[in-house]
């Protein structure tokens, strides 16, 4: 039961709101758009710490970036539960993504108070989970994971800088990833909160799912060199378009994974060149991104795909390298803390079914190395990754109710 003297319906009320001033800061005006590191971030941060703070944590932003809040316990040797999520945003993104979760534990640990407890909790706001800016996801987890491989900081966005150099840029020590990021070294359960950011729930009218597992997924970016010419001049017998061998693979994609499911497959983002109106197009730069709950047809996808692309360019003497920029094997969640997660959600009223995650999510990235669970919350619409992304706040509620429950109630490993 809930210690709040407030009403129920205004926690949650709370918490959305937040999730909304928080989507109000954004790099670009009228939308919410905050990829990693980007100017807005700062101010995204200082929102946060200025909460957290309000809330009683320590607080420090770490040198990848992720804003973390510590709350105690009384013995110091105690061991430390990870409540978490990310808050950097797709282009145009709603305000749920990511933040829920974070705004959701903050709400819980406010509403803990001065309940002592036999375990530390570290709130984690990690920084770049949807992989926009190097198209490469999960950076800060994998950093907090000890998996941030050096030649990682050498990512270039689009405008050619490194990751080493956005972490300086924002004031960050890239030398220091390895001393400020991890994981404290106590850490024995973790849970992270999202919508579910697909159609499921809302479907079922159910306002809660219990995560399983999370599906595998691989990103690459495809390069098509053809030839710039003359648009006006040049035959179409004579043309290696860059363009059009990129377009026939894309429809290749989308009919290969078509007859495959549950295999999703998306080209989310092209890049033309030169890019004039009347001029071909000499080189196409095409991102793919592909996720099946089986890695071995994952895998099979991506050999498939890339011997599509060389074809679609081979018939117009276009010439194609790909890329594999990251992947991530399916994962399960931990049993014994889902088991836990479930009777918590059905002791606060709600059973809860269980479900895998098609969306990425940090909680892939912690489960190798903490024993991790996901709480999903009902996305109204099935709708992500898009403005008009929705919770209910009914449904805020009983998911605020489950982590309290869930944590009032977790033994210390
Ligand atoms: C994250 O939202 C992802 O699954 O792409
Ligand atoms: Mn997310
Ligand atoms: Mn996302």
């Amino acid at each position: 039961m809930s210690q709040s003297s407030l009403p129920e319906t205004s926690r949650a009320a709370r918490i959305i709101a937040r999730c909304r001033e928080l989507a109000r800061i954004s790099d670009v005006p009228g939308e919410t758009t905050r990829l990693f590191l980007s100017p807005a971030t700062r101010d995204a941060h200082n929102l946060l710490l200025g909460w957290m703070r309000d809330a009683g944590l320590e607080t420090r932003v770490d040198d990848i970036g992720s804003v973390r809040g510590l709350r105690r316990a009384a013995s110091a040797e105690a061991p430390t539960l990870l409540l978490f999520s990310h808050i950097d945003t797709v282009p145009n993104a709603g305000a749920f993504d990511g933040p829920l979760g974070v705004l959701l534990a903050l709400a819980a640990i406010e509403e803990l108070c001065t309940q002592s407890l036999p375990f530390h909790i570290e709130l984690i706001a990690f920084s770049e989970e949807e992989g926009v800016r190097f198209g490469f996801p999960f950076l800060s987890s994998l950093a907090a994971t000890g998996q941030l491989a050096p030649e990682d900081l050498q990512r270039k966005d689009s405008a050619g800088i490194s990751v080493a150099d956005a972490l300086r840029e924002f004031g960050l020590d890239p030398e220091r990833i390895a001393a400020s990021c991890p994981l404290p070294a106590g850490s024995f359960a973790a849970l992270e909160v999202h919508i579910e950011q697909g159609p499921v729930l809302d479907a079922a009218n159910e306002p809660l799912a219990i995560v399983e597992g999370i599906i595998g997924q691989s990103r690459l970016s495809f390069n098509f060199h053809g030839h710039a010419n003359h648009a006006g001049t040049t035959p179409m017998s004579l043309r290696h378009d860059a363009l059009a061998a990129a377009a026939q693979w894309i429809t290749a994609v989308e009919s290969y994974a078509s007859a495959r499911d549950p295999l999703v497959a998306t080209v989310g983002r092209i890049e033309v060149l030169p890019g004039g109106g009347n001029v071909i197009p000499g080189d196409v730069m095409a991102t793919l991104d592909l996720r099946h709950p089986d890695d071995r047809v994952r895998w099979e996808a991506v050999a498939a795909l890339q011997t599509a692309a060389e074809q679609a360019g081979a018939t117009r003497g276009v010439r194609v390298t790909s890329t594999l920029r990251s992947q991530q094997a399916t994962v399960p969640m931990n049993r014994a803390l889902t088991g836990h997660l479930e009777r918590a959600a059905a002791r606060t009223g709600h059973t809860a079914r269980t479900m895998f995650s098609g969306a990425g999510h940090d909680a892939m990235i912690l489960a190798t190395h903490v024993p991790t669970t996901m709480l999903f919350v009902r996305s109204p619409g099935g709708l992500s990754h898009h403005p008009d992304e929705a919770v209910r706040e009914a449904d805020v509620e009983a998911a605020l109710a489950t982590v309290l429950e869930f944590v009032r109630t977790l033994p210390a490993a």
